[in-house]
């Protein structure tokens, strides 16, 4: 549940957005001018602001202007009518998370909410660096003290304070977008958000506007001015995930920003300077990419100031143990259920997995056993690992999907049904699964549970499943 300040001098639209986010679970106060937002936000705390651009008395860049001097980090939305479009690029530019025009598709805008505020959660919530328990840990932490890890941890340091451009690499699922995280927070741009552009499986056109922003005329379609992230971002850090998929002609563009600080929009004369610190990661071999022409070497020099390597979890091993009490921790405080021991078989077979899937896949392994464990400790026979396990574990993969993991359950424990804590617990489970699988978008999330939107939010404030932990 999420703490929303909504600005706009029409009772109409207020009481509008009072019910749909009411209903989206989160506490809204509403003020009529922007004087009384200021004050609001000054002696409360919110998670996020929407705000109407034209008010009456101060208006709603000025307003925006003052908000982000005092409070960098507080995500605020604009809404505008059509008429002063001019305005919402204007707001853009001074750090205006996104902007809509009236009137507005509802759905549309629930989805722009809940992606402003996760954005901030990533930015203000802390990224721990292993603590020496793994219990009472509420946010997110990166787990392991391997030598490999402690290197890792030490160049988070040596970096962080520095303006220097940081390639991240490792495997996919090993921690990259935390390690960003960290170094965005310890460092002196802290206060200001990290905005990531993922980079993979975006056309071209698409990924160089999100980058640079494009000018009316541009292209087809491109009707009004478009604010590019590196414009947004500046003050700021921006990460481009997945930079190992860039397209040759956009990776020009990007050297030429990281070489001057400076970039037009497409079709746009002016060029824009920006003061903005860069971060990439990727999975991909760029030694690789560069001997087969996909990947500029001049870029790579470019990137590679600072290289943080995250080993895959296979080689270290001893990350392990660790790891899993701290998922099991984790999921069995976000389930409610007491935090089960591990047997040793049990951890054995975890310890001995290839983990092609790296940290990510042993999360979702720790959850699942979590899941199935109705006897106390958790066995090797709970953990889903799939493939032939028995002739060692080379080629045991986790491949379950949440279709295959109802079925499994289902199957398991038919019959069983009377048991009725436990089935609200699975429920619980299987919500929380459906929301990270879609990464929160509640309307897939319910087609894919089978479920309307409706009874899926109802569900979901029932089980106290939105995105907020603090
Ligand atoms: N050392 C770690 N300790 C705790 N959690 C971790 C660790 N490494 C990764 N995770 C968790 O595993 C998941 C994947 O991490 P992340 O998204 O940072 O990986 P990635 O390297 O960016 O992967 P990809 O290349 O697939 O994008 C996240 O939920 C993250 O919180
Ligand atoms: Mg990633």
């Amino acid at each position: 549940m999420a703490r929303i300040l909504v600005v706009d001098d029409e009772p109409r639209v207020l009481s509008a957005f009072q019910d749909l986010l009411d209903s989206g679970g989160h506490d809204v106060a509403t003020a009529k001018a922007a004087e009384t937002a200021l004050k609001a936000i000054d002696s409360e705390r919110f998670d996020l602001v929407v705000m109407d651009i034209c008010l009456e008395g101060m208006d709603g860049l000025e307003a925006l202007r003052r908000i982000k001097q005092h409070h960098p980090g507080l995500p605020v939305i604009v809404m505008t009518a059509h008429g002063t479009m001019q305005t919402a690029i204007e707001a853009t530019k001074l750090g205006a998370f996104d902007y809509h025009l009236k009137p507005f598709d509802p759905a549309e805008m629930l989805g722009a909410i809940e992606k402003a505020i996760e954005g901030a959660r990533l930015t203000r919530d802390q990224v721990v660096l292993d603590p020496g328990r793994t219990d009472g840990i509420t946010g997110d932490a990166i787990i392991g003290n391997s030598s490999e890890m402690q290197q890792v941890y030490k160049s988070i340091g040596r970096v962080a304070s520095t303006e220097a451009t940081v390639l991240i690499r490792g495997e996919s699922g090993t921690g990259k977008e935390l390690v960003a995280r960290a170094i965005h927070q310890h460092s002196r741009r802290a206060e200001q958000p990290l905005w990531v552009v993922n980079c993979v499986a975006i056309p071209d056109t698409l990924l160089e506007s999100e980058l640079f922003g494009f000018e009316p005329g541009a292209f087809t379609g491109a009707t009004v001015q478009k604010v590019g992230k590196f414009e947004q971002a500046n003050r700021g850090t921006i990460l481009l995930d997945e930079i190992g998929d860039v397209s040759l002609g956009v990776q020009a563009k990007i050297l030429r920003v990281l070489q001057e600080r400076r970039f037009e929009r497409l079709g746009g004369n002016e060029t824009i300077h920006v003061d903005v610190r860069v971060l990439a990661a990727t999975n991909r071999d760029l030694e690789h990419a560069i001997a087969d022409g996909t990947f500029r070497e001049d870029l790579y020099h470019r990137l590679n100031v600072v290289t943080i390597r995250i080993p895959p979890l296979r080689d270290r091993k001893d990350d392990v143990p660790r790891l899993v009490d701290y998922f099991l921790s984790r999921y069995a405080q976000e389930l409610d259920t007491p935090k089960p021991p591990v047997a040793s078989d049990a951890l054995k077979l975890l310890r001995e997995s290839p983990w092609p899937g790296n940290v990510r896949q042993l999360a979702h392994c720790v959850q699942r056993a979590l899941i199935f464990t109705r006897g106390y400790p958790i066995q090797a026979a709970d953990i889903p690992l799939e493939g032939k396990v028995a002739d060692g574990l080379g080629s045991a993969v986790w491949t379950e999907s949440l279709e295959d993991l109802v079925r499994r359950f289902v199957a398991t424990y038919a019959g069983d049904h009377a048991h009725e804590h436990f089935m609200v617990h699975v429920e619980k489970s299987l919500i929380a699964e459906a929301l990270r699988q879609t990464g929160r978008n509640q309307t897939r999330a319910a087609r894919l549970l089978g479920l309307t939107r409706p009874t899926l939010h109802a569900k979901i404030q029932k089980h106290k499943l939105n995105p907020e932990r603090r």
